[in-house]
């Protein structure tokens, strides 16, 4: 039963597929946030990252449901400014955790971020988020620095993680 189960997760995590982050996923990206614990941050500041700015870039990881329909799974908000790529966020749905999807959005972030001319990629991690910390060591990052009281709800610190591009 258990392996059908995973073999079931398996076939899900391998229909998924990389498309622009766009307005119409916002409604389905404020829950995904909030089950992976980031902050979503209004869907006007959105608009403004996906329509205004083009120093903001969205990608996202969709499952094609029965009916057809996009469903969002997965998402990286990142920046490119100065020749720094700054990954801002980055989520996976808890049940397709550790399937793979995290890296296709981290590679996806990391090839815009070339042709975008960048040579350094940065971001910022709670200190006690071992799973994000194990998941970018895993993709070349190590710690440049501390920002102390970074996060708030808790307050926390945050480790800067950064690798060459
Ligand atoms: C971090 C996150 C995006 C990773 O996504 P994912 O789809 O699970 O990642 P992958 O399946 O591509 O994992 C790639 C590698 O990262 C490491 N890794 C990922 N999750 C891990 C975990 N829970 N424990 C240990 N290592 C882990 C492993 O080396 C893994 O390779 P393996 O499965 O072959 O061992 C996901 O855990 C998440 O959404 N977390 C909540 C939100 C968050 O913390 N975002 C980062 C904020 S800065």
């Amino acid at each position: 039963m258990l392996s059908e189960t995973k073999a079931a997760d398996a076939e899900e995590a391998a229909r998924c597929y990389l498309a622009r982050l766009e307005l119409e996923d916002l409604a389905s990206l404020e829950p995904l946030e909030e089950r992976v614990h980031l902050t979503f941050w209004g869907v006007d500041n959105y608009r403004k990252f996906l329509e205004d700015l083009p120093g903001y870039f969205g990608a996202k990881a969709v499952v094609l449901p029965d009916g057809g329909e996009r469903h969002l799974v997965g998402f990286y908000l990142a920046r490119a400014v100065d020749g720094d790529l700054e990954v801002l966020k980055l989520g996976v749905l808890p049940d397709l955790q550790r399937k793979g999807i995290g890296t296709r959005l981290m590679d996806a972030c990391r090839a815009e971020g070339v042709r975008r001319g960048c040579s350094r990629c940065f971001l910022e991690v709670r200190k006690s988020n071992q799973r994000a910390l194990q998941f970018y060591r895993a993709h070349g990052f190590g710690i440049a620095g501390t920002r102390v009281n970074y996060y708030t709800n808790p307050v926390e610190d945050a480790w800067v993680m950064e690798k060459k591009l």
